[in-house]
């Protein structure tokens, strides 16, 4: 049976574009999940979002199609990554994973939202109408393979 990182690594594999190199590696991502203050949510196909906090076994019929990575410190959570594999875009399974994303940070107290996306990202859509705010930039930030660059946004949202 695949185990989550399974599950996250093969959305990983087809959602991110390699010209903008943001994918993690698998090392990167299980390397991450064994610290205290990372969170990761799977949603299905089906827009439902088992609770896998035990990292119990998936479902029966579980075709996962998205996941979030989040780090929670003190009061602060921070969206790491967002993906939804293309075959199931536009299909609110993006906005769904972003309230879960909410609703999770609630429940472990935290009480402000941080996430960055490089400048020309279309999730910025997303992330707009989930109320998040631009509040700073890092110029240059990312580099991309063919040499370019391009400016970090960091967005936030205070949660009430
Ligand atoms: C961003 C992403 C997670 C959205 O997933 P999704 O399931 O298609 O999102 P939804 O169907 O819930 O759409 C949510 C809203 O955002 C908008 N939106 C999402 N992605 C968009 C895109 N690429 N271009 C334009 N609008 C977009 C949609 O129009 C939609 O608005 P609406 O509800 O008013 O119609 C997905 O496009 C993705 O995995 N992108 C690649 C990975 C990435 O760049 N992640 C962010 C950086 S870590």
């Amino acid at each position: 049976m695949m185990d989550h990182i399974d599950y996250m690594m093969a959305i990983m594999a087809e959602a991110f574009d390699p010209q903008w190199g943001e994918a993690w590696t698998r090392r990167q991502l299980s390397g991450s999940l064994s610290l205290p203050t990372i969170f990761y949510r799977l949603i299905g196909a089906d827009g439902v979002s088992p609770d896998f906090a035990t990292n119990a076994a998936a479902p029966e019929g579980f075709t996962p199609a998205g996941f979030t990575l989040t780090r929670h410190i003190s009061g602060e959570e921070e969206l790491l990554l967002i993906a939804v594999h293309p075959a199931h875009r536009g299909k609110g399974l993006g906005r769904k994973l972003m309230e879960l994303f909410e609703q999770d940070a609630r429940s472990r107290g935290a009480a402000q939202m941080f996430l960055e996306m490089r400048s020309n990202n279309p999730a910025e859509r997303l992330y707009r109408s989930c109320g998040y705010l631009p509040i700073g930039k890092r110029k240059d930030y990312y580099r991309l393979k063919n040499g370019d660059r391009l400016d970090a946004v960091t967005f936030s949202l205070a949660l009430t």
